[in-house]
């Protein structure tokens, strides 16, 4: 060191002390935990701005951020090859075998779905007793028509077809359930409405024999 001048000694000395500061800031922002979102330099692509739902985008002619499908475009997946499966029909008739296999995951997916969407003026167990229905005639306002009970001989009597097209499109005073569940969630929530029809004209014979000595 003798050789060298002592500004330069010192130089070096606070250089390299200095030179450890980001090293210690680095190694302090991966250990303490902050609130604060990190420091993101470089940012890729990873924070884009974004619509929020129901918000305007004056991009668009109609000002909707969201945008509607493309009329005379079908979706990726979203191909129904059968008119069964699309409209509950075959020709002109309504379908009276499900187009789907019927299984217990579709029926739970169906229970669900018919909780969320029907119950409110069905009822829980189909008779047109639900929340909403309850109000309505509590108010007494003349303008509302009651909801279907499911048990009754002529809607027990209804093709799933038919029960698919009601929901599809609704049916008289009933609004249409298709744009909001899925082709798949419709067939389940029929299958659910048909297992609460059976649940409440079962006879004996829907029994297996072998339970049947344990029935009271
Ligand atoms: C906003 C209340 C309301 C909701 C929710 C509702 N319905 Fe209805 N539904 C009705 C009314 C009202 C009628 C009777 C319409 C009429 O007679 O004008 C009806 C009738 C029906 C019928 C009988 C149609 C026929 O064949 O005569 C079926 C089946 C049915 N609804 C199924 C469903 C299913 C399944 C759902 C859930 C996806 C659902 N409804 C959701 C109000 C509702």
């Amino acid at each position: 060191m003798n050789g060298l001048p002592r500004w330069i000694v010192y130089s070096i000395i606070v250089l390299v002390t200095l030179s450890w500061i980001p090293l210690a800031l680095a190694l302090r922002a991966r250990t303490v935990r902050s609130a604060k979102p990190p420091l993101h330099v470089v940012t890729d692509m990873d924070n884009q701005p974004s619509y929020r739902t129901q918000k305007r985008n004056m991009m668009f002619a109609d000002r909707r951020a969201m945008r509607p499908q493309v009329s005379g475009t079908v979706a990726r997946g979203q191909l129904i090859s059968s008119d069964a499966l699309a409209f509950g029909k075959e020709g002109d008739d309504w379908v009276t075998a499900f187009p789907l296999p019927v299984d217990q995951v579709l029926l739970e997916r169906g229970r669900e779905r018919f909780s969320i969407y029907c119950s409110p003026c069905h009822g829980h167990s189909g008779y047109g007793d639900g929340a909403v229905a309850k109000r309505a005639d509590t108010l007494q306002e003349g303008t509302w028509t009651p909801p279907s009970s499911f048990h009754t001989d002529l809607i027990r009597s209804r093709p799933v077809g038919h029960i698919y097209n009601s929901i599809t499109h609704g049916i008289r005073n009933m609004p249409a359930y298709g744009p909001q569940i899925s082709v798949e969630d419709r067939w389940a929530v029929v299958a659910y409405v048909k297992a609460l029809q059976r649940s409440q004209f079962a006879g004996v014979d829907d029994v297996p024999s072998d339970l049947r000595a344990s029935l009271r």
